[in-house]
């Protein structure tokens, strides 16, 4: 139900004219997950009401330690206290420097995908096949001073990667241009590998930069202040439905 696409399993990759070579790339349908960061800190279920309203099935949730970034936000109480009242799926994003210990909490209030970050020191495939294990979905994130290589070990192994497209710790700020390549080259790597992970982007997207990061290969659109804040909300909702 959250992870539907389109034309994924065609097997006309390797039975086609195209030679047994070519791979088709997946094509996942968009996902608009608006991030409860921008919603209203007093009444965040409210947000998650929003996004259910409006047919939504995600909504982002950002996890911030003080540490990996300089700012604080949700602990798993917090997404605890969310889940009974949202059938929402909770794409939930650890900004921590240590991710791993908290992964079982995460999982048991509630999260149905957790994405943790390359760049701390720690047992990167470990933990994913952890956060696997106890039954979410898994995601890979890159900051943008990070390249691409860095998760390419992984990449056999995760449901998602998420490319941060501003240096995380706040909503509000302006959407990186330059990482439109890197979004492109997670695209092609995963036709190249037959594999099928969603390339969701962060941070400073909107309708026009959203777009920009579809025609790269993304695929799921995490929004904050422009979601929040748009004049209407349905409609920012049904055109990101139709890239
Ligand atoms: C940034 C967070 C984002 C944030 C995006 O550190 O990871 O999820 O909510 O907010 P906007 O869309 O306002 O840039
Ligand atoms: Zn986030």
């Amino acid at each position: 139900m959250f992870g539907d696409t389109r034309a994924a399993t065609d097997g006309a990759a390797f039975t086609s004219a195209r030679g047994p070579f070519h791979h088709h790339p997946v094509i996942h349908a968009p996902i608009l997950a608006p991030s409860l960061l921008a919603g209203d800190h007093a009444h965040l279920a409210a947000g998650t009401d929003l996004a259910a309203g409006l047919g939504l099935s995600w909504v982002h949730i950002d996890i911030m330690d003080g540490h990996f970034v300089p700012n604080l936000t949700f602990g798993p109480q917090t997404v605890a206290a969310l889940r009974p009242r949202s059938k929402l799926f909770f794409d939930t994003h650890l900004m921590l420097a240590e991710p791993h210990r908290y992964v079982e909490p995460f999982a048991k209030a509630g999260a149905n995908l957790i994405s943790i970050h390359i760049e701390p020191a720690y047992d990167h495939a470990g933990t994913l096949a952890r956060i696997r294990e106890l039954g979410c979905q898994n995601g890979i994130v890159l900051n943008p001073g990070t390249p691409a290589a860095a998760v390419e070990p992984v990449l056999a192994f995760v449901d998602l990667v998420l490319v941060m497209t501003v240096q995380p710790g706040f909503g509000g700020q302006v959407f990186r241009e330059d990482m439109l390549p890197k979004i492109a080259q997670l695209h092609r790597w995963r036709a190249e590998r037959g594999l099928s992970f969603r390339l969701e982007v962060d941070g400073g997207v909107d309708l026009d930069t959203g777009k920009a990061c579809r025609d790269a290969g993304a695929d799921t659109f995490v929004a904050g202040t422009s979601f929040f804040k748009a004049a209407d909300q349905a409609a920012f909702a049904r055109t990101v439905a139709g890239w």
